[in-house]
């Protein structure tokens, strides 16, 4: 639980303090924009690793090295929560980074489970993400942990990550890339599709257009922005006050193309970038 001190806690001051997110890069962009609709009064502190972008291959503990360094960032921010906007991160250095850090902190995954479990007719749930993600198997364990029958089938997608960072959301080759990761998994009977990869939701569309009524899709941004909002007024950690909270992003380099890709497919007003080292 989320002790700063005595005082703080749960007061005015403590609870005008930013919500920390964080990503390897740019993908947890989309998470910002899933908390920028359902809390717009709170003020975020976004910090995207793209110096050292993407996670999804590689290690478990680089990536939880990596996660804890990008967290302690954010805390000297003053963030009053941790919001790990990376499936990756989350599947591999979630327990890591809730046992070793003072604040709050919740992941993507087990939210997006909850609402597969929720959204499933037929118990069967595919999962895709970084390679990092599915080889973790946190996705099942979260799933199995909410439902024992459920069936998992899951799959790494590695190509979807420099697609969408190329901008290529709604093309035939995206098209194809799509449904040949995604068909096996269809083929096999699930009803329901996470977006294990907080890239993803920009192929939302695409993935709507080309599966159709017969999968829900299951966006791993709009469930973490839920768990964040009943955290906060769990906690009683909610921005007191009508303004609108302020966005803050920086980068552990420079932005690049992705950023633009981002911001015009969120519709998303990031402001300055700064840079952090
Ligand atoms: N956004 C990351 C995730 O959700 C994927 C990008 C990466 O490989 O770093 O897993």
């Amino acid at each position: 639980m989320a002790v700063i001190n005595q005082d703080a806690h749960g007061g005015a001051a403590e609870q005008s303090r930013p919500i920390g997110v964080f990503d390897s890069g740019i993908g947890g962009l989309t998470v910002v924009s899933a908390l920028r609709t359902l809390l717009p009064n709170e003020s975020i502190f976004y910090l995207g690793d793209t110096a050292r972008v993407p996670y999804g291959g590689k290690s478990a503990a680089t990536v939880q090295r990596y996660s804890l360094e990008i967290a302690a960032m954010l805390l000297s921010e003053n963030a009053k929560t941790v919001v790990v906007a990376c499936n990756t991160a989350s599947a591999v250095a979630l327990s890591q980074l809730t046992a070793t850090l003072p604040v709050t902190v919740t992941g993507v995954i087990q939210p997006g489970a909850q609402a597969a479990i929720a959204v499933t007719r037929n118990g069967h749930v595919g999962v895709i993400g970084t390679r990092a993600t599915i080889n973790s198997g946190a996705y099942e364990r979260a799933l199995r942990s909410l439902d024992p029958k459920v069936r998992v089938s899951a799959r790494a997608c590695p190509l979807l990550v420099p697609l969408i960072e190329e901008g290529w959301l709604q093309t035939a080759i995206t098209d194809e890339i799509i449904m040949q990761y995604v068909s096996p998994l269809v083929n096999d009977g699930i009803d329901t599709l996470v977006l294990g990869c907080t890239h993803y939701p920009l192929l939302r569309e695409a993935m709507a257009r080309l599966l159709g009524d017969r999968i829900t899709l299951v966006d791993s941004a709009q469930n973490c922005a839920n768990a964040v909002r009943e955290l906060l007024l769990r906690e009683n950690l909610c921005a007191a006050g009508p303004d609108a909270g302020r966005l803050q992003v920086a980068l552990t380099d420079q932005p690049d193309n992705f950023l633009r890709v981002a911001r015009e497919a969120l519709q998303l007003d990031v402001g300055d970038v700064q840079v952090r080292e």
